[in-house]
């Protein structure tokens, strides 16, 4: 069988950040499902060069990532209640590499929302890029006790919960593949 590719993009290059912890989790997850190739993305490895969506303000791996992937899980930390600049710039260096695939996203936030206006935001930005979003959302609040310093989960129900979120994308992101 033909596994498909979903990477976990995480939205944010912030020195101190935690959102790296939420997604290297929801990476390891999703490396129990057998159908599944899954890798973090992390914008620090990428330079975005110019404005958004023009060929100098590409970068050649992203744009390898993007175009190789089945869908997307976007993990996004609230800032100033929408997601990240870094991740609009490097989501902004694509755009038919999106088109008709599903994505996922996971707020983070210090506070108890999750980034659920991250999330808001992120879904309209998104929709303008031809892809197309899961109804169920992932969110961690206090995304700071949710993980001890090595990264292992504190609180036992977010397994479940990632597990729901990656079985509706890879769901969307097979009928679309197979669609096509
Ligand atoms: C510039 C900035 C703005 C922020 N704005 C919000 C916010 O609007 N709502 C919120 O819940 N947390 C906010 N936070 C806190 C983040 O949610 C917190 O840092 C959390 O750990 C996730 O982001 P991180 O991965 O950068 O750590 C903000 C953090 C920064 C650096």
């Amino acid at each position: 069988m033909n596994k498909i590719y979903i990477p976990v993009i995480l939205g944010t290059t912030r020195e101190q950040r935690k959102s790296d912890k939420a997604a290297r989790f929801i990476v390891d997850v999703g490396s129990e499902y057998s159908e599944l190739e899954t890798e973090l993305i992390d914008p620090k490895d990428f330079h975005f060069l110019g404005d958004g969506n023009d060929p100098e303000g590409k970068d050649q791996k992203y744009s390898e990532i993007t175009a190789r992937a089945d869908g997307f899980f976007i993990v996004c930390p609230e800032y100033n209640h929408s997601f990240s600049g870094s991740l609009k710039r490097m989501l902004d260096s694509e755009f038919e590499n999106y088109q008709h695939k599903a994505v996922a996203f996971a707020g983070t936030s210090s506070g108890q929302w999750g980034g659920v206006r991250a999330i808001e935001a992120l879904v309209l930005a998104t929709r303008e890029m031809g892809l197309l979003a899961i109804s169920y959302d992932l969110h961690f609040p206090r995304v700071q006790d949710l993980f001890d310093s090595q990264g292992n989960l504190l609180e036992a129900k977010y397994l479940e919960l990632t597990k729901k979120a990656w079985q509706e994308l890879i769901w969307l992101s097979q009928l679309l593949k197979n669609a096509k």
